[in-house]
């Protein structure tokens, strides 16, 4: 480190007041840290979301160890620190509910510590998009090590994956015996080896994200947790967050909007989870990128289908690494891409996603021959969703993206339960099921609901789709056709909270519109009658969400954490 860079740590350890300096290195130096590590060298905090309550994290304890061996490596200080971890499978209500909490936790952990860089260690579904908002809002320069994908799961010799699995189980359940011993076996071969969902689900949308995003060193988002070269991108990490402190690669270098717009497109391409939206547009928010709803469609949906995975395809992360991964698709996609932005390891997009070979065009194809030719998310408007809603086409159905149907309203998730399998439900395939009370104040939390399954009856009629619509969100591993997000929520008064029984509700994807078929003096009469749902938060931490989360176009972010305050702390502790 060169003497007139003055590192943000040594205001903590060679500041001129010598009593603080003691006082700082003296309690670490009870972890047996030699003199010269005080003395110039870059104090790399490891953010480990690293959790036995977090499955998909559960080898991160490890991986950090051999981060800390790169950063030794380098000459860097390596200094590991746990964060609040998101486990998606396990958190009740739902994981969305905590991601500003565990920003918080990481904002501040980074920011009150004598720290240079930052390494994030995730994985599961929200423990990316909660430690990387937390982390630009400090904005030091980062890294992120992606945990990586479970191998794929393999059940009575069919290929199973994460997630998609759930919802074949939930079928088979419905139609034919599918015994308690079926389950314990069906569930040790689904999650057979460390790691996080093996489908292009939302922990597989939000590694591909950061690698996009310019984060990750080149090809490592997408290797499996178990595969020997995860450790060694680790280790490269390790090394390379050092370089990046004495280069002040800070992460607003790094995340400009072409960044983001990158992001978009490539998640396009890969069949992401409409969860990106959610988190991507949090995430700008945090560094000061004006990233909108519209911004989704205008760049994402007009950009080809090129990845075979499941759940919009037939294919597993495993098989996705084997057939060249992610650097495949940066690579066929440069035409599309801003390929001059800078990544973490100081190249430039184009430049890092050069000289790849493709090993499998069944599991990556081609912009000039891809699986669909429009696969984004588009973004839907109108008078029941008046801020935005939106659709993950490339899971819908062909038939549905222009259908009228009459609205079945289930008021709460409860509700939905108690009566979406009664016999004499006045349901049909053509009914447009709502479901209210599922977005970011009114669950809360703004579970992944969305994707409700269909009455038992008309399964049993051999109906396997139907138009569903809420303010909630929907799994990354699941599909269908679903209008998710719909902004302002029904809690909060949003249109959606006036829908009746039997309303006609118009869906039209290729004009994007959303409405319900009812006059103007009928929803002003509506509205005036409308009482706002009593809400479950009464205190603590839910409430503060409640009182400050905003909707979901926004990234449902709390009001007062969107943007930064940088590295500088004003006081000190003593
Ligand atoms: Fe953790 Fe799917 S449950 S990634
Ligand atoms: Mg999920």
């Amino acid at each position: 480190m060169s003497k007139s860079k003055k590192l943000r740590s040594s205001e903590w350890f060679n500041s001129d007041n010598k009593k603080m300096n003691f006082v700082h290195r003296s309690w670490l130096r009870n972890q047996g840290y030699p003199d010269d590590y005080f003395e110039g060298k870059p104090v790399i905090g490891i953010c480990n979301t690293w959790s036995e309550l977090t499955p998909c994290n559960g080898h991160l304890r490890q991986f950090a160890e051999i981060v800390k061996r790169g950063i030794l490596e380098a000459g860097g200080f390596p200094m590991e620190f746990p964060v609040m971890s998101l486990g998606e499978t396990i958190m009740r209500p739902t994981t969305m509910l905590f991601r500003n909490l565990a920003s918080m936790d990481t904002e501040e952990s980074i920011r009150a510590n004598p720290l240079d860089g930052i390494v994030l260690l995730t994985g599961c579904d929200k423990t990316t998009p909660s430690t990387l908002m937390g982390a630009c809002s400090v904005d030091l320069p980062t890294i992120v090590v992606p945990g990586g994908p479970m191998l794929s799961g393999r059940f009575r010799g069919e290929k199973i994956g994460s997630g998609s699995m759930n919802w074949m189980v939930k079928e088979k359940q419905k139609n034919e015996a599918f015994t308690d011993a079926d389950f314990r076996e069906a569930e040790v071969c689904l999650a057979r080896s460390i790691g996080h969902c093996n489908t292009m689900g939302t922990a597989s949308t939000m590694a591909t994200m950061v690698e996009a995003l310019g984060l990750t060193l080149p090809g490592f988002s997408s290797i499996p947790a178990a595969d020997s070269r995860k450790k060694m991108f680790a280790q490269l990490s390790g090394r390379r967050i050092v370089e990046m402190v004495k280069e002040d690669l800070k992460l607003s270098k790094i995340l400009t909007r072409e960044a983001f717009e990158n992001a978009i497109v490539t998640n396009s391409a890969v069949g992401g989870s409409t969860n990106l939206i959610v988190h991507l547009t949090a995430i700008a928010g945090r560094i000061g990128v004006d990233l909108k709803l519209e911004d989704f469609d205008t760049h994402g949906s007009k950009v080809p289908l090129l990845v075979n995975l499941k759940p919009s395809g037939k294919h597993l992360m495993e098989d996705f690494y084997y057939a060249g991964g992610l650097p495949v698709v940066l690579n066929r996609l440069k035409p599309l891409l801003h390929n001059e932005v800078i990544t973490a390891n100081g190249k430039s997009l184009g430049e890092n996603y050069k000289d790849v070979a493709c090993y499998d065009d069944d599991v990556i194809s081609s912009l000039e021959n891809p699986l669909k030719k429009e696969a984004g998310i588009a973004v839907l408007k109108g008078n029941l969703c008046m801020d935005g809603s939106v659709i993950k086409p490339s899971a819908a159905s062909e038939h549905l993206m222009k259908h009228t149907g009459k609205a079945v309203v289930f008021e709460t998730m409860e509700d939905y339960h108690d009566r979406i399998d009664d016999p004499d439900l006045d349901i049909d395939k053509d009914s447009v099921i709502v479901l209210k009370g599922v977005g970011p104040k009114g669950y809360p939390g703004m579970p992944e609901v969305g994707n409700v399954d269909l009455p038992e009856k008309l399964i049993m009629q051999g109906v396997k789709d139907m138009v569903r619509i809420s303010d909630g969100r929907m799994s990354g591993t699941a599909g269908g056709t679903v209008i998710l997000h719909v902004s302002p929520e029904s809690t909060i008064g949003g249109n959606l909270a006036f829908v009746e029984n039997g309303d006609l509700i118009e869906l039209d994807v290729e004009a994007r519109s959303l409405n319900l078929m009812i006059s103007e003096q009928e929803l002003a009469k509506r509205r005036s009658e409308w009482k706002v749902p009593e809400s479950l938060a009464k205190r603590g931490y839910v409430k503060l969400y409640v009182d400050h989360v905003e909707q979901a176009h926004k990234g449902a972010d709390f009001d007062f954490l969107v943007g930064g305050s940088g590295s500088k702390v004003e006081r000190d502790s003593h």
